[in-house]
Parts: C-alpha cells; sequence; structure tokens
C-alpha cells in the first residue's frame, strides 16, 4: 500500500469548490511539493492530509503506523526559544514518551517490575521512530540553515543574527 493514499476527495467552502473527486497517491521514499496561487486550497490540502480537517467527501489514508510532522504556516512561535529547542517542539509526544519510560524504570530499581514490557514498548517505540537520532537530525538541519542564511546574509550584506542563534 502507499505511504497516502487519497481517493475521490472532494472539499469546498460553501461556494468555494477547492478539490472534486481527486485522487492523488504518495510512496514511500517520494516527496511531494504543492504549488499553486495563494487561495487555491494548498495549506487545505494539507489540513485534510493531516486530519485536521475532514473531506465533504472521499478518503485520506495514511500506512498505518505512519507519524506526521506538522508546521502551520502561521506558525506561533515562542520567541524566548533557540532554534534547535523550536525544532525539537516538533517531537514533544517522543520526550514524554521518553519520560513515561524513564519513570517505569527509575520504579525498576525500586523493586517495581509490572511494568517492564510496558517500558520496553516505549522503548522500541522510540527506537522505531529514530528518537535516538533527533539531535543529530536537528543539528544537520540548523547547520544547513545555518549555511543557506549566513551566504545570503554576505551576499545581503544585512546585519541579522539568525546564525548565532543556534548553539
Ligand atoms: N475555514 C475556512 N472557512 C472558509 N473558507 C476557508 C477556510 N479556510 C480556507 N478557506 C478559503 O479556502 C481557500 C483556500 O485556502 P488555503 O488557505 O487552503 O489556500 P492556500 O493555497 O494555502 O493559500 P496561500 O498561498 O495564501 O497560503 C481560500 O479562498 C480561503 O479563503
Ligand atoms: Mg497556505
Amino acid at each position: 500500500m502507499s505511504l497516502l493514499e487519497i481517493t475521490n476527495l472532494s472539499h469546498s467552502f460553501s461556494e468555494n469548490v477547492l478539490y472534486k473527486n481527486a485522487d492523488f497517491s504518495l510512496n514511500k521514499g517520494e516527496h511531494v511539493g504543492i504549488v499553486g496561487q495563494n487561495g487555491t486550497g494548498k495549506s487545505t490540502l494539507i489540513k485534510l492530509c493531516t486530519g485536521q480537517l475532514l473531506p465533504d467527501d472521499g478518503r485520506v489514508a495514511w500506512q498505518s503506523k505512519t507519524s506526521i510532522g506538522y508546521l502551520d504556516q502561521y506558525a506561533e512561535i515562542n520567541l524566548q526559544l533557540d532554534m534547535k529547542s523550536f525544532l525539537k517542539t516538533a517531537f514533544l509526544n517522543l520526550y514524554d514518551l521518553e519520560e513515561k519510560m524513564n519513570y517505569l524504570y527509575e520504579n525498576m530499581q525500586e523493586g517495581d517490575f509490572q511494568n517492564l514490557n510496558t517500558a520496553a514498548r516505549y522503548q522500541e517505540e522510540l527506537e522505531r521512530q529514530d528518537f535516538y537520532l533527533i539531535d543529530t537530525k536537528i543539528g544537520v538541519v540548523g547547520n544547513r540553515f545555518r549555511q543557506t542564511h549566513c551566504t545570503n546574509e554576505r551576499r545581503s550584506k544585512s546585519k541579522g543574527n539568525f546564525g548565532k542563534t543556534f548553539a
């Protein structure tokens, strides 16, 4: 099965018909970009794919156990966070899971082995979702951003400090 399979999708806002009987599939390893004029329905499609909106008609089906990340076009950003901390917020569910797992393991040190299986399941899930590679991946994104921004900065001779916020 495809990673994402959209069949017969229709969606409108009152008279504004955005999608009518649309089909689309995304396979493993493929990347997709959505291009269109302002107001044609790009964000709406993403919201339909992520389940934030239910389609008027049709079906949006993800392969089971697919994890979806989403960064809204109008993201509300806590300006107190540096870039690394901000990027980590995309994985808050995994940090929560790690906390629960650590709590169970700590209880085991005090002789409570009841939740051994649960803790092991949490650990497997973290490994499956590459939790222990998050720092590395975020480092790569941060470095790429810094390189791009610093190059543009040199070109434009502006004095922004984005490059310094990723410690
Ligand atoms: N909740 C809503 N209720 C009514 N109309 C909506 C709603 N959300 C979006 N629309 C309308 O649907 C159309 C598509 O909006 P959408 O935000 O998906 O466009 P977009 O392609 O992402 O635009 P942009 O390039 O500006 O980001 C627009 O005309 C918008 O005004
Ligand atoms: Mg949009």
